[in-house]
């Protein structure tokens, strides 16, 4: 990083936080707000998540120089999946937290059923926003930048993504294996990996950025990815429950396959170091417009929450 790259990132991420606030909260004013399961998304989508992977759509967009205006439709569907994805993390039968995002989870404030089917909807109703965008957003790419963005994303959150990613970790405990590290880079890079690189490059493909462009921001986003995912794992030692809004030590006490577990905490500490050189590195060709996604990648290994 260097002097042309001064941004005030907190100012970026608040700004761009409520932006995202507002289009999810347009989406969701449709419904009917008595009705239990809105309720229920709107408890889990609106308890102040960081809007991470919206910020990264958004910051990619920028860093082609585009309005950045077209990504929001991406940036809620990507959201909107995330937010489905930690309801379901949650759940008894996978991690079973009562926490998340500074209030109870999903099926603690509700019921299990109800979580569940809030996560289904979460989901379901992303791909709508994808399909329908014009009855939210006043920007928006054209049909062939959805379909493939539809595409790209359902990759990114089920069998070969999010989703196989999760079924590895379930099946993962720190006794049972041999080849963990290569093993763990998996787990991370499909449950947590795959979600923050389609984030990226669905900003850049809502704006249809060239190719070139949009492959580097594709090492980039690899790398943020896997180290956000690190860092996870080092903050569920380190972490502050009271500022990360969720549980800490539960990963020990479950026995998960983690960095820590495996490398040690400062192995696990420089590893995500290099990575988020690595990823400033592979976007050093642009200029000062991706200076907040220069930004952003320091933060993810500085973050308290
Ligand atoms: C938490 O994601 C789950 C992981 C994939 C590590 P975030 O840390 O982005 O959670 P929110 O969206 O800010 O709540
Ligand atoms: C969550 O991973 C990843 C998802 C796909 C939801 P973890 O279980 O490690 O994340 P936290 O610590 O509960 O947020
Ligand atoms: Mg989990
Ligand atoms: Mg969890």
């Amino acid at each position: 990083m260097n002097s042309m790259d001064f941004i005030n990132l907190g100012q970026y991420l608040k700004e761009k936080q409520k932006l995202v606030n507002r289009y999810l909260g347009l989406i969701f004013r449709k419904f009917d707000q008595r009705r239990e399961l809105i309720k229920a998304m709107d408890h889990s989508l609106m308890a102040g998540g960081k809007r991470l992977r919206p910020i990264l759509s958004i910051a990619a967009a920028e860093a082609c120089k585009k309005d950045f205006l077209y990504a929001l439709p991406a940036c809620c569907a990507i959201e909107m999946i995330h937010t489905y994805s930690l309801i379901h993390d949650d759940l008894p039968a996978m991690d079973n937290d009562d926490l998340r995002r500074g209030l109870p989870t999903c099926h603690k404030k509700f019921c299990e059923a109800t979580a569940i089917l809030a996560g289904d909807a979460l989901l379901t109703h992303a791909f709508n926003i994808l399909s329908e965008p014009e009855l939210v957003f006043e920007k928006y790419p054209d049909t062939e930048t959805r379909i493939n963005l539809i595409s790209k994303i359902s990759r990114a959150a089920g069998i070969q993504g999010m989703v196989e990613g999760q079924m590895l970790d379930m099946q993962s405990f720190l006794p049972e294996q041999n080849d963990n590290l290569a093993r763990l880079k998996k787990i991370h890079a499909l449950k947590t990996g795959k979600m923050i690189t389609v984030s990226v490059e669905a900003g850049a493909k809502s704006v249809k950025a060239d190719p070139e462009r949009i492959k580097k921001l594709g090492v980039y986003a690899e790398k943020v990815g896997l180290a956000f995912q690190v860092v996870d794992d080092i903050l569920n030692i380190e972490g502050d429950p009271e500022i990360m809004g969720k549980s800490a030590g539960s990963d020990a006490l479950n026995d998960k396959m983690t960095f820590p577990a495996i490398i040690g905490l400062d192995e696990s500490k420089k590893f995500a170091k290099i990575l988020i050189d690595d990823a400033i590195d592979s976007i050093s060709q642009f200029d000062k417009a991706a200076s907040p996604l220069r930004a952003i990648a320091g933060y993810v290994i500085n973050r308290d929450h």
